[in-house]
This record gives C-alpha cells, sequence and structure tokens, in this order.
C-alpha cells in the first residue's frame, strides 16, 4: 500500500486592500455582478468575475429559476459567457463574491463541484491554470492558484475513449 497526500497553497488575506490591484480589481467587479444576481429562491447572491489573457473581465450572477435545477450558478454563467464571447482566449482568474453567512463565520464561500469541474475543463483546454479568488467586501480572502487545487482527482475527457 502507498499514500499520496494531495496538497495545496491556500492564501488568506485578511482584507481586500491587501490583495493585488489587478486581484482588487477583479473581486470589485464580482462585488458589484453579485447586485444583480436573480436569486428569489435562495436568497443567496453570488457575483463573479472572469479575467481573459487579452485584459476583458465577464461578470456572470446566479440565475435562478422557478424549476429550481434550471438556474446556474454565477461562476458557471461567467465562464460561459467568456468562453462564447472570447473563444480561445485563455482565462487568467475568476472572482467570486458572496455574502458572509451567518451559520459560517466569515469564511468565503468556495464554488461548487459542478462550477469547479467545467472551469477545470477551460483551464485543460488553454494548458494554464486558473487563479480563484473569494471573498467579499468584508472578512477574508481566500486565493489559490488553481481551480485544479480544489478539484483532485479530476475526472477529465482523457478517460473517455477517442470516438
Ligand atoms: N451558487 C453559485 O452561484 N455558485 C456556487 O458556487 C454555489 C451556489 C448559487 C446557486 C443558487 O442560485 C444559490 O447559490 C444557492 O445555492
Amino acid at each position: 500500500m502507498k499514500k499520496k497526500k494531495i496538497a495545496f497553497d491556500l492564501l488568506i488575506f485578511d482584507t481586500l486592500s491587501d490583495l493585488s490591484q489587478n486581484d482588487q480589481k477583479l473581486l470589485k467587479d464580482a462585488i458589484t455582478a453579485r447586485s444583480d444576481a436573480y436569486a428569489p429562491y435562495s436568497n443567496f447572491k453570488v457575483g463573479a468575475a472572469v479575467l481573459l489573457e487579452n485584459g476583458e473581465v465577464v461578470i456572470g450572477n446566479n440565475q435562478e429559476n422557478a424549476s429550481y435545477p434550471s438556474g446556474l450558478c454565477a461562476e458557471r454563467v461567467a465562464v460561459f459567457q467568456a468562453g462564447a464571447r472570447y473563444p480561445g482566449v485563455p482565462i487568467t482568474a475568476i472572482a467570486i463574491s458572496t455574502l458572509p453567512s451567518l451559520k459560517v463565520d466569515a469564511i468565503p464561500a468556495a464554488p461548487c463541484g459542478n462550477c469547479r469541474q467545467s472551469i477545470v475543463e477551460y483551464e485543460q483546454r488553454q494548458q494554464s491554470p486558473i487563479s480563484l479568488i473569494m471573498g467579499s467586501e468584508k472578512g477574508p480572502i481566500y486565493k489559490c492558484s488553481s481551480m485544479g487545487d480544489i478539484l483532485p482527482l479530476v475526472f477529465d475527457g482523457s478517460f473517455l475513449n477517442d470516438s
């Protein structure tokens, strides 16, 4: 039996002003995008902002539906929009903003499993990492350097037979 430890570096910043200028701007774009979320069922608004290698920023926010599974998370709204509007342009970073929950003391929410899977597909297509910034206007901000960091043992196209 072998044992393999899988670890990654999570950077924790105390406040938004501790981030680099670029990351601050991207997180502010995600905060702004959050206010336009359509989340009447969960009342949990999420904003996302994607930075592309060409400098463009594409935003997204969660879009809910009376038929709950028909809605979509902020991250995928943003990333799919980026893929549609700027095909082939690599994504360098994504910032995600939620409001701190009353139950979980000031911990930024991380992307759901479906969003991780979707965004890792973009990392693999472009063969470069997408850094991830998670936070809000206040409280700590988390950053990691690749979406793959938070989706170890990923399932990807390499497992599928060639068709
Ligand atoms: N949501 C996101 O937008 N991103 C995530 O990563 C987690 C969840 C949304 C989906 C739904 O509209 C609401 O938050 C509650 O789950």
